[in-house]
Protein backbone atom coordinates (compact mmCIF):
# COMPACT_ATOMS: atom_id res chain seq x y z
CA UNK A 1 0.00 0.00 0.00
CA UNK A 2 1.56 3.28 -1.27
CA UNK A 3 2.26 6.35 1.61
CA UNK A 4 -0.54 8.20 -0.13
CA UNK A 5 -3.12 5.47 0.42
CA UNK A 6 -2.46 5.79 3.89
CA UNK A 7 -2.40 9.21 4.32
CA UNK A 8 -6.24 8.92 2.43
CA UNK A 9 -7.07 6.02 5.06
CA UNK A 10 -5.90 8.48 7.89
CA UNK A 11 -8.08 10.97 5.92
CA UNK A 12 -11.14 9.29 5.92
CA UNK A 13 -11.58 8.32 9.25
CA UNK A 14 -11.36 11.78 10.48
CA UNK A 15 -14.62 12.35 8.45
CA UNK A 16 -16.37 10.36 11.02
CA UNK A 17 -15.47 13.04 13.40
CA UNK A 18 -17.43 15.49 11.78
CA UNK A 19 -20.97 16.24 13.56
CA UNK A 20 -24.03 17.21 11.85
CA UNK A 21 -23.73 21.24 11.25
CA UNK A 22 -20.49 21.80 12.24
CA UNK A 23 -17.89 24.46 11.94
CA UNK A 24 -14.70 22.71 11.70
CA UNK A 25 -11.11 24.25 11.78
CA UNK A 26 -8.82 22.48 8.53
CA UNK A 27 -4.90 22.62 8.08
CA UNK A 28 -2.78 22.60 5.70
CA UNK A 29 -1.23 19.63 3.36
CA UNK A 30 -0.89 16.61 1.30
CA UNK A 31 -2.80 14.51 4.14
CA UNK A 32 -5.47 17.37 5.01
CA UNK A 33 -5.94 17.70 1.06
CA UNK A 34 -7.40 13.80 1.19
CA UNK A 35 -9.67 15.30 3.98
CA UNK A 36 -11.19 17.83 2.31
CA UNK A 37 -11.87 15.91 -1.04
CA UNK A 38 -13.60 13.73 1.75
CA UNK A 39 -15.82 16.50 3.08
CA UNK A 40 -17.02 16.99 -0.62
CA UNK A 41 -18.90 14.03 -0.01
CA UNK A 42 -20.39 15.86 3.52
CA UNK A 43 -20.78 19.17 2.49
CA UNK A 44 -24.56 19.23 3.11
CA UNK A 45 -24.19 19.11 6.84
CA UNK A 46 -21.19 21.17 7.14
CA UNK A 47 -21.99 25.03 8.60
CA UNK A 48 -18.66 25.99 7.35
CA UNK A 49 -14.73 26.01 7.84
CA UNK A 50 -12.33 27.65 9.47
CA UNK A 51 -9.04 27.53 7.25
CA UNK A 52 -5.05 27.66 8.23
CA UNK A 53 -3.62 28.51 4.88
CA UNK A 54 -4.61 30.01 1.28
CA UNK A 55 -4.08 27.24 -0.50
CA UNK A 56 -6.75 25.05 1.56
CA UNK A 57 -9.05 28.22 1.99
CA UNK A 58 -9.18 28.15 -2.37
CA UNK A 59 -9.74 24.01 -1.63
CA UNK A 60 -12.64 24.68 0.65
CA UNK A 61 -13.86 27.57 -1.59
CA UNK A 62 -13.51 25.49 -4.92
CA UNK A 63 -16.33 22.45 -3.16
CA UNK A 64 -18.59 25.09 -2.19
CA UNK A 65 -18.14 25.13 1.65
CA UNK A 66 -18.56 28.32 3.22
CA UNK A 67 -14.92 29.36 4.79
CA UNK A 68 -15.25 31.47 7.82
CA UNK A 69 -13.21 34.17 9.37
CA UNK A 70 -11.66 33.25 12.70
CA UNK A 71 -12.60 36.43 13.92
CA UNK A 72 -16.00 35.53 13.70
CA UNK A 73 -16.35 32.12 15.49
CA UNK A 74 -15.76 31.93 19.18
CA UNK A 75 -15.40 28.30 19.13
CA UNK A 76 -15.63 24.89 17.28
CA UNK A 77 -15.45 21.50 17.77
CA UNK A 78 -12.65 20.02 15.71
CA UNK A 79 -9.39 21.08 14.24
CA UNK A 80 -7.78 18.46 11.79
CA UNK A 81 -4.67 18.52 10.57
CA UNK A 82 -1.46 16.63 9.76
CA UNK A 83 1.74 16.56 10.72
CA UNK A 84 5.27 15.89 10.44
CA UNK A 85 6.30 13.68 12.98
CA UNK A 86 3.97 13.26 15.89
CA UNK A 87 5.13 11.12 19.47
CA UNK A 88 3.20 8.89 21.68
CA UNK A 89 2.25 11.36 23.81
CA UNK A 90 0.23 13.41 20.27
CA UNK A 91 3.14 16.04 20.45
CA UNK A 92 3.99 17.27 16.95
CA UNK A 93 6.78 18.90 14.72
CA UNK A 94 4.73 21.16 12.23
CA UNK A 95 5.15 23.43 9.70
CA UNK A 96 6.65 21.32 6.85
CA UNK A 97 4.28 23.15 4.17
CA UNK A 98 4.77 26.55 6.21
CA UNK A 99 1.48 27.46 7.79
CA UNK A 100 2.65 26.91 11.11
CA UNK A 101 1.33 29.81 12.82
CA UNK A 102 -2.32 30.07 11.03
CA UNK A 103 -2.45 25.90 12.13
CA UNK A 104 -1.30 26.86 15.99
CA UNK A 105 -3.70 29.97 15.94
CA UNK A 106 -6.64 27.78 14.59
CA UNK A 107 -5.64 24.29 16.79
CA UNK A 108 -6.00 27.11 20.39
CA UNK A 109 -9.32 27.85 19.45
CA UNK A 110 -10.49 24.05 19.11
CA UNK A 111 -12.27 21.99 21.23
CA UNK A 112 -10.72 18.83 19.84
CA UNK A 113 -7.30 18.55 17.27
CA UNK A 114 -7.88 15.29 15.25
CA UNK A 115 -4.42 14.38 13.56
CA UNK A 116 -4.12 12.81 10.89
CA UNK A 117 -0.84 11.14 9.68
CA UNK A 118 0.56 7.76 7.67
CA UNK A 119 2.90 5.38 9.87
CA UNK A 120 5.82 7.26 8.51
CA UNK A 121 4.92 10.44 10.45
CA UNK A 122 5.25 8.38 14.09
CA UNK A 123 8.57 8.97 16.14
CA UNK A 124 9.72 8.07 19.84
CA UNK A 125 11.41 11.54 20.08
CA UNK A 126 10.74 14.75 17.90
CA UNK A 127 13.56 16.13 16.07
CA UNK A 128 14.58 13.84 13.14
CA UNK A 129 12.42 16.27 11.20
CA UNK A 130 13.84 19.71 10.54
CA UNK A 131 11.71 21.76 13.41
CA UNK A 132 10.49 24.50 11.33
CA UNK A 133 10.66 28.53 12.46
CA UNK A 134 8.89 31.46 11.21
CA UNK A 135 10.43 34.21 11.60
CA UNK A 136 10.32 37.92 11.27
CA UNK A 137 12.52 38.20 7.88
CA UNK A 138 14.94 41.24 9.96
CA UNK A 139 15.38 38.99 12.73
CA UNK A 140 16.20 35.70 10.83
CA UNK A 141 20.00 35.71 11.18
CA UNK A 142 19.80 36.93 14.89
CA UNK A 143 17.17 33.90 15.41
CA UNK A 144 19.15 31.72 13.50
CA UNK A 145 22.48 32.56 15.94
CA UNK A 146 19.81 31.94 18.91
CA UNK A 147 18.99 28.53 17.68
CA UNK A 148 22.95 27.46 17.53
CA UNK A 149 23.36 28.21 20.63
CA UNK A 150 20.22 25.69 21.71
CA UNK A 151 22.01 22.89 19.49
CA UNK A 152 20.37 23.27 16.66
CA UNK A 153 21.96 24.12 13.17
CA UNK A 154 19.16 26.04 11.30
CA UNK A 155 19.28 26.36 7.53
CA UNK A 156 17.16 29.54 5.38
CA UNK A 157 14.01 27.91 3.70
CA UNK A 158 15.08 30.09 0.60
CA UNK A 159 12.30 29.36 -1.77
CA UNK A 160 9.14 30.11 0.90
CA UNK A 161 7.54 33.14 2.07
CA UNK A 162 4.62 32.24 4.33
CA UNK A 163 1.05 33.48 3.96
CA UNK A 164 1.90 35.91 6.48
CA UNK A 165 5.00 37.06 4.31
CA UNK A 166 7.68 35.92 6.93
CA UNK A 167 10.35 33.46 6.60
CA UNK A 168 11.27 29.81 7.69
CA UNK A 169 13.92 28.31 8.99
CA UNK A 170 14.18 24.61 9.24
CA UNK A 171 16.12 23.73 12.46
CA UNK A 172 18.36 20.17 12.02
CA UNK A 173 20.20 18.09 14.68
CA UNK A 174 17.71 18.73 17.48
CA UNK A 175 17.03 15.77 19.89
CA UNK A 176 13.55 17.02 21.38
CA UNK A 177 13.56 15.43 24.65
CA UNK A 178 11.35 18.21 26.29
CA UNK A 179 9.19 19.75 23.58
CA UNK A 180 7.13 21.71 25.68
CA UNK A 181 10.37 23.25 27.51
CA UNK A 182 11.80 23.85 24.15
CA UNK A 183 8.47 25.07 22.52
CA UNK A 184 8.50 27.81 25.17
CA UNK A 185 12.54 28.42 24.80
CA UNK A 186 12.56 29.39 21.01
CA UNK A 187 8.81 31.24 21.23
CA UNK A 188 10.44 33.27 23.73
CA UNK A 189 13.40 34.38 20.84
CA UNK A 190 12.37 38.18 19.72
CA UNK A 191 11.54 37.63 16.11
CA UNK A 192 10.20 34.45 15.96
CA UNK A 193 6.68 34.01 15.43
CA UNK A 194 5.97 30.60 15.65
CA UNK A 195 7.64 27.38 16.85
CA UNK A 196 6.60 24.15 14.79
CA UNK A 197 6.48 22.28 18.18
CA UNK A 198 2.95 21.52 18.77
CA UNK A 199 3.55 20.59 22.93
CA UNK A 200 1.90 22.96 24.82
CA UNK A 201 -1.34 22.32 22.54
CA UNK A 202 -0.67 18.79 21.11
CA UNK A 203 -3.11 16.35 19.38
CA UNK A 204 -6.60 15.40 21.58
CA UNK A 205 -7.21 12.16 18.98
CA UNK A 206 -4.00 10.53 16.69
CA UNK A 207 -5.11 8.62 13.72
CA UNK A 208 -2.77 6.88 11.81
CA UNK A 209 -2.99 5.15 8.47
CA UNK A 210 -1.02 1.76 8.27
CA UNK A 211 -0.60 -1.30 6.11
CA UNK A 212 -4.00 -2.77 7.69
CA UNK A 213 -6.07 0.08 8.23
CA UNK A 214 -5.98 2.82 10.57
CA UNK A 215 -4.49 2.87 14.28
CA UNK A 216 -6.40 5.43 16.58
CA UNK A 217 -5.18 6.67 19.86
CA UNK A 218 -6.45 9.09 22.10
CA UNK A 219 -4.99 11.15 24.94
C1 LIG B 1 1.95 22.29 7.08
C2 LIG B 1 1.98 21.16 8.03
C3 LIG B 1 1.50 19.83 7.56
O1 LIG B 1 0.51 19.40 8.43
C4 LIG B 1 2.64 18.87 7.57
O2 LIG B 1 3.70 19.40 6.80
C5 LIG B 1 2.22 17.50 7.01
O3 LIG B 1 2.02 17.58 5.64
P1 LIG B 1 1.67 16.34 4.75
O4 LIG B 1 0.29 15.89 5.13
O5 LIG B 1 1.74 16.87 3.33
O6 LIG B 1 2.69 15.27 4.98
O7 LIG B 1 2.36 21.28 9.17
O8 LIG B 1 2.52 23.43 7.62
Amino acid sequence: MSQNTRKQNAAREALKYVEDNAVLGVGTGSTVNYFIEGLQEIRERIRGAVSSSRTSTEKLMKLGIPVLDLNEVDHFDIYVDGADEVNPRLEMIKGGGAALTREKIVAAVARKFVCIVDDSKTVDVLGRFPLPVEVIPMAREYVARELRKLGGNPVWRRDCVTDNGNQILDVHDLSITNPGELEQAINAIPGVVTVGIFSRRGADVLIVGTEDGVRVSEK
